[in-house]
């Protein structure tokens, strides 16, 4: 059995969402920013970020699907949604819910250079930071956390624990003893 095990609640995660909102809302006066985020982690942090933001802006999501779903992989990662095919003139601002190895975040930002936005930046909540195998700018950083699984805020293991608000690093729970 696995077992949910409090790593931040709900509250410090918004009052660092507020901090990042303060950072973010300093860097975009006078912009008109498009935050994109990759589904399905990040809905739970986008929806509240840009509350707390108070700035006029745009959403997107995107997916990704990898193809190639042969015995080999390809690694090659397409992106399906609602995604304008050009970002010229945009101030793109990618929301991430946490950053593992990198190479999504890496690949997405790739996806997205190639459209030629005015600027593009990124803003991760979570930031596992000990696996990082492909460097990532990250201009926003919510939390550090160590090298574990966690659920909770939109994270998921195997589509569970999405709706808990606390971040949580997900256990094995000790067998009971036996009689
Ligand atoms: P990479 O390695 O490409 O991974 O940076 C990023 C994506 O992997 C998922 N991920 C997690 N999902 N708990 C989760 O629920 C975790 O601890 C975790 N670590 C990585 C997530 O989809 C992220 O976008
Ligand atoms: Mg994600």
């Amino acid at each position: 059995m696995k077992k949910p095990r409090l790593l931040f609640s709900a509250e410090e995660i918004k009052r660092v969402e507020e901090r990042l909102a303060e950072e973010i809302r300093r860097d975009y006066q006078n912009k008109y920013p498009l935050l994109v985020s990759v589904l399905k982690g990040s809905f739970v942090f986008m929806a509240d970020l840009i509350r707390l933001l108070n700035l006029p802006l745009e959403v997107e999501f995107v997916r990704l699907s990898s193809y190639g779903k042969g015995t080999v992989t390809s690694g090659k990662v397409r992106v399906t949604g609602g995604l304008r095919s050009s970002l010229k003139g945009k101030d793109v601002l990618v929301i991430e819910d946490i950053v593992d190895t990198g190479l999504t975040l890496k690949f997405f930002l790739d996806y997205l250079q190639q459209r030629k936005p005015t600027s593009l930046k990124v803003c991760a909540l979570f930031d596992k930071a000990p696996r990082r195998q492909f460097p990532v700018p990250i201009d926003y950083r919510g939390f550090t956390i160590p090298d574990a699984f966690v659920v909770g805020y939109g994270l998921d293991w195997d589509e569970k624990y999405r709706y808990i608000p606390d971040l949580c690093i997900l256990e094995e729970e000790n067998e009971p003893e036996r009689a």
